[in-house]
């Protein structure tokens, strides 16, 4: 069957997007779900948009080696030269080129005329053709562009040596039927199409992203740019878990297939909330919490009777597992580690000493320890937010009055070394106490505070409390979570973590040119 290239774009049009930045080790632990997810193309990044981003994208072709990985450039030298040095190092390299075609764009925003976009497009192709055989090229607002001249840019592009061109729906303007029409439009009237793949990228400013992509791919695309919970600007992009299962549950009407390990889906979805610190919305496709749930007597009454009354895909084929054992505190090392095992995790012997540590005493706090509380559990105790916390502040412990009609008061202990520090703050809260507290201790360096998020892991009252702080220094974001049931000692913990960090970074780079800018919040 014809396969439909997955090309994930979470790391450059879904970081770019406000709320959504990662740090390096983050990108690198997402780059890792993807491959794991048997994704085909990694759109590592832009790397000329700044060193941090050079860097990610340099890092991210050196250390991923199944799939082709991506940087994308605009079309000047500057950003080519750039985009090569930093995909060089993959396996398989490959370089994203674009230019606006649309009147708008080119009149407003690029100030060239058509004939100097053509031209442009064409030189700049093959000036990147001379570093990569792989190379693809992006109409950007193809969807809005006047379809003669689309027609002229995406032939010498083809002529220039582009392997793949995209066509994006990059306002999410289109509808369905123009997005089947545009691709078929583009397929039969251009010289050379039959030697590309041609490609989608649909913004979902109007819903219609994955409608929209799925129209391409019907119209003859063989190639769709998506994210990981659909993320990216504005209202984001194609999100990868409905394409995907779109094309796989209605292979009846595509007649198509992925390379995508589907059950790799729900592990990348939470890994991507989790560093951006945010939760599915329980409605959302594939992978919010009541994708698969059925609440109403009726819905129950058919499911019972035959599963496939209300579901038209498994839980399982996303990699939800429905699960009936009951963690708690007599299981002893080996049930932990063995129904990790069956939840797709893979743990050195370090890490599930960690995660069993955690486990008793999240056990003694809580009855009853669900999957969700497991997989919380190892994404705070494994790679993602370990290596450079073990040095640092450690909370000893803190004491609380909050009120409704007085100031809030915290007094914090903390350890550092075998060394321990007190201090007292008021705050707007108990947090804003805790925290005044904890900066009274640390006097850390000048930085903004990006975002405070708070979720619960599972049901109930004796919930975990699941929270990310995410603090900016130095142009770089620091990432700190804490679990606990209780959701004070979390937000200390998750804060703490975030500041040493960034301690960390600034011991590393001690003898550097001194901070850029950071503004207190
Ligand atoms: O939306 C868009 O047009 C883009 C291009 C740069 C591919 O993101
Ligand atoms: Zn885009």
């Amino acid at each position: 069957m014809e396969q439909v290239k997955i090309f994930d774009t979470t790391l450059r049009d879904g970081e770019q997007s406000p709320g959504c930045s990662m740090n390096l080790r983050e990108k690198i632990e997402v780059a890792r779900c993807l491959e794991k997810m048997h994704v085909d193309i990694i759109e590592a990044g832009f790397a000329i948009a700044s060193p941090g981003d050079f860097e990610s994208v340099k890092t991210i072709s050196e250390t991923i080696r199944g799939c082709t990985i991506a940087s994308l450039a605009r079309s000047t030298p500057k950003d080519i030269d750039t985009a090569w040095e930093a995909v060089k190092g993959a396996a398989d390299p490959r370089i994203h080129v674009f230019i606006a075609t649309s009147p708008l764009h080119m009149e407003y925003k690029l100030k060239m005329s058509p004939e100097k976009v053509l031209e442009r497009a064409g030189e700049m192709v093959a000036y990147a053709k001379k570093y990569c055989s792989n190379i693809e090229f992006s109409a950007e607002d193809a969807t809005r562009s006047e379809p003669e001249f689309l027609r002229r840019v995406v032939e010498r592009a083809i002529a220039s040596g582009a392997t793949t061109i995209n066509l994006p729906d990059t306002v999410g303007y289109t509808t369905p039927g123009e997005m089947r029409e545009l691709i078929e439009d583009i397929k039969n009237n251009v010289k050379g199409a039959e030697n590309v793949i041609f490609s989608v990228h649909c913004h979902n400013d109007l819903g219609m992203a994955t409608a929209n992509a799925l129209a391409g791919v019907l119209g003859g695309a063989r190639q769709v740019e998506c994210t990981v919970n659909g993320l990216g600007e504005r209202a984001g992009n194609t999100s990868l878990e409905e394409i995907v299962m779109a094309i796989r549950t209605r292979q009846d009407v595509t007649g198509l297939t992925t390379g995508i390990d589907t059950t790799q889906i729900h592990r990348a979805s939470q890994t991507v909330y989790n560093i951006i610190g945010q939760t599915a919305p329980l409605n959302k496709p594939i992978v919010g919490k009541n994708a698969f749930a059925h609440e109403s007597g009726i819905h129950q009454h058919g499911v019972l009777a035959n599963k496939k009354t209300y579901e038209i895909m498994t839980p399982e084929s996303v990699g939800i597992h429905v699960n009936n054992l009951v963690l708690g505190k007599h299981s002893g090392r080996h049930a932990v580690g063995q129904r990790l095992e069956e939840l797709g995790f893979k743990l050195s012997k370090e890490e599930l000493d960690r995660c069993f540590d955690e486990f008793k005493i999240v056990c003694d706090k809580k009855k009853n320890i669900t999957d969700a509380d497991l997989e919380a559990i190892v994404t705070h105790n494994t790679n993602i937010v370990y290596e450079d916390e073990a040095e640092g502040y450690k909370l000893d412990w803190f004491q609380m009055s909050t009120s409704n009609f007085t100031t809030a008061t915290c007094t914090v202990s903390l350890e550092k070394d075998g060394e321990k520090k007190q201090d007292v703050a008021l705050g707007d809260g108990p947090i804003d106490a805790a925290y005044n507290a904890i900066d009274a201790i640390i006097q850390p360096s000048a930085h903004s505070f990006d975002i405070f998020n708070i979720h619960s892991i599972s049901e109930g009252k004796d919930t975990l409390g699941d929270v990310t702080v995410k603090v900016n220094a130095y142009d770089r974001t620091f990432t700190g979570r804490g679990l606990s049931t209780d959701i004070m000692e979390a937000s200390i913990n998750a804060y703490l973590k975030a500041l040493n960090r960034m301690a960390a970074y600034e011991r590393k780079h001690s003898n550097e040119a001194a901070p850029i800018k950071a503004t207190e919040a």
